[in-house]
C-alpha cells in the first residue's frame, strides 16, 4: 500500500461534509480516491482516529470493492476486456503477452509508474474483440504483436522525453560553468594591471 503525504485540510474537509459520519465511510473513500488518486494506509489511520472505526474494518471494507484502488495509478492507462465475445476471441493471449511485456508480475501498474492495466467485462465494442483502450483510444482486433506494438509507441516516447531533460540540464551546467570562468576572468583581470602599475611605480 502507498505511503504518499496526505494533506490534512483535503482530508477534514471531505470528512465535515459527511458530518464524520461511520455509516457515510463508503462516501469518504470515494472522495478520497477521486481527490488523491488512490487510497493510503496514512488516510485509513487518520479516519481511524476520526470515525472512530477500526483501520482493518476500513481496509477489509475498501478492499470489498474493485473500484478502491491502494496504489497510485500509472501516467498511461490500459483497460482491458476480457468478456465473452473478447474471450471467445483469444483476448487471454494478448493479455499474457501484455503483462510479461510490462513485467507487471501480478501488479497492475508497472514499477517505474508508466502503465496501469485494469481488466473489464465489456468495453462496448464487442465486434471488434478482443478490445483494449489505451489512455483515450481503442484498439480492436487485436493479436499479441497489435497490442506490444500500441504500447511501444507510448515507451518510445519516454526515452525522448527524458533525452530533452537531460541535454537541457547539460547546457544549464555548461552555461554556467562559462559564466563562472567569465566571472573569475573579470575578476582577476584588475588584480594583474595594479601589480604591473606597482611594479612600475617601484621601478
Ligand atoms: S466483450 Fe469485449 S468489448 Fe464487449
Amino acid at each position: 500500500m502507498s505511503e504518499a503525504k496526505i494533506d490534512n485540510k483535503g482530508i477534514t474537509g471531505i470528512l465535515e461534509s459527511y458530518d464524520y459520519e461511520p455509516s457515510a465511510l463508503l462516501a469518504v473513500l470515494q472522495d478520497l480516491q477521486e481527490k488523491y488518486g488512490c487510497l493510503t494506509l496514512e488516510m485509513m489511520r487518520f479516519l481511524a482516529d476520526a470515525m472512530e472505526i477500526h483501520v482493518p474494518d476500513i481496509y477489509a471494507a475498501a478492499s470489498f470493492y474493485r473500484m478502491f484502488r491502494f496504489e497510485p495509478r500509472g501516467k498511461h492507462s490500459i483497460t482491458f476486456c476480457t468478456g465473452t465475445t473478447c474471450h471467445v476471441n483469444h483476448c487471454h493471449s494478448v493479455l499474457s503477452a501484455l503483462k510479461k511485456d510490462l513485467r507487471l508480475n501480478g501488479r497492475d501498474t508497472t514499477k517505474d509508474g508508466q502503465f496501469t492495466l485494469e481488466e473489464v467485462h465489456c468495453l462496448g465494442l464487442c465486434h471488434m474483440g478482443p478490445v483494449m483502450k489505451v489512455d483515450n483510444e481503442y484498439h480492436g482486433r487485436l493479436g499479441p504483436g497489435d497490442a506490444l506494438k500500441a504500447i511501444a509507441k507510448l515507451k518510445k516516447k519516454r526515452p525522448k522525453a527524458a533525452v530533452k531533460k537531460r541535454e537541457k540540464k547539460a547546457a544549464k551546467e555548461v552555461a554556467k560553468k562559462v559564466a563562472k570562468k567569465a566571472a573569475k576572468k573579470v575578476a582577476k583581470k584588475p588584480g594583474k594591471k595594479s601589480a604591473k602599475k606597482g611594479a612600475k611605480r617601484g621601478a
